[in-house]
């Protein structure tokens, strides 16, 4: 069966960044792209629920860990692109990690963002400092069902402190939060407009308020954090195989990448030919923990993760 001159892109970073490239793309190739953004878990639970009859044909952005949960289960396609050769190592390790099922596309730095208008001094530097009573109710954070950005929060709670403590610390935590986000950055869009006081997010996602002027500052916590390998997958059995390639291809180039920026979006590509935004806080200036992409992406550790939240955090809402 030929396929149609169309590209079904699932996407799962910021609207303004998802629609820049479906348009890019199109014009370029004359495809018609049909785009539709959602966060990264909610994302996975569609292929999931697709599995057998996909609609889609790449998924495009979001966080690693649903991603590697996807290749594991066999919800996406292996595909070795020759643009491979011009990637970063982390963007080639969670392609072997998955035996080419996902791709490296970006990485950044978690972490939060506040108002310095709602936040006296002084001003909170660490994950623990969140717990202080003066922020009850003014901090927000997404689901992590839905976001990979509060999945990311949790696994790497998890390996700075262990798993029961990351659990007492969400819980002591839960008392300062006034809400659970679907998606991932909503947090600090929030914060920039002084509906909530702290935001937590990947620190790209509080540069890119400041940048618009809002009075936000990033925070590196002083404990360490964790990041994501921001990722792109082929969709198993998707309807237009051979434009999901040529968009892969086309996506993992040093002018595709570039338009990170254009969207106000300070991720840092993965190309090594891309040109790297000034804005993108760096990730050598970050203390980083070594987190376990393979581990946390695992499909049973996910699960589990997110059914303890389930039960420990979000049925107490
Ligand atoms: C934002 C960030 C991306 C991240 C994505 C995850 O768009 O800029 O770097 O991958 O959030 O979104 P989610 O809604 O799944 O947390």
């Amino acid at each position: 069966m030929a396929q149609a001159n169309e590209l079904v892109l699932y996407c799962s970073v910021q609207e303004e960044w998802c629609r820049l490239m479906g348009e890019s793309f199109q014009r370029e190739s004359g495809i018609n792209v049909l785009m539709t953004r959602r966060s990264s878990g909610e994302t996975y639970a569609q292929l999931k629920a697709e599995e057998g009859q996909p609609r889609g044909d790449v998924w495009w952005g979001g966080t690693g860990d649903p991603h590697l949960q996807a290749a594991e289960e066999g919800l996406t396609a292996a595909y070795e692109s020759p643009m491979l050769a011009e990637l970063q190592d982390w963007a080639v390790s969670q392609a072997e990690a998955s035996g080419f099922r996902t791709v490296g596309i970006y990485a950044g730095a978690l972490g939060y963002g506040f108002n310095t208008e709602l936040v006296d001094d002084p001003a909170p530097a660490c994950w623990s400092d969140l717990l202080d009573e003066r922020f009850r109710d003014d901090i927000q954070v997404a689901n992590p069902n839905s976001s990979g950005t509060a999945y990311t929060l949790l696994a790497t709670l998890v390996q700075i402190m262990g798993e029961d403590e990351a659990f007492e610390f969400l819980g002591q935590l839960d008392e300062n939060i006034s809400q659970y986000t679907q998606s991932g950055a909503a947090p600090i869009r929030n914060a920039a407009t002084g509906e909530t006081a702290i935001g937590i997010v990947f620190m790209h996602d509080a540069v890119a308020q400041a940048v618009t002027g809002a009075p936000i500052t990033a925070v590196a916590p002083c404990e360490g954090t964790g990041y994501e390998i921001g990722s792109m997958s082929l969709v198993e059995g998707g309807p237009n195989p051979e434009n999901a390639r040529l968009f892969y291809d086309w996506a993992l180039s040093p002018e595709a990448q570039a338009l990170g920026a254009e969207a106000n979006s300070f991720q840092v590509p993965s190309n090594r030919n891309a040109p790297v935004p000034p804005e993108s806080p760096s990730l050598d200036q970050i203390t980083l923990i070594d987190y376990d992409f393979v581990t946390y992406g695992a499909s049973d550790t996910r699960q589990n993760l997110l059914s303890r939240w389930d039960a420990e955090i979000g049925a107490q809402r």
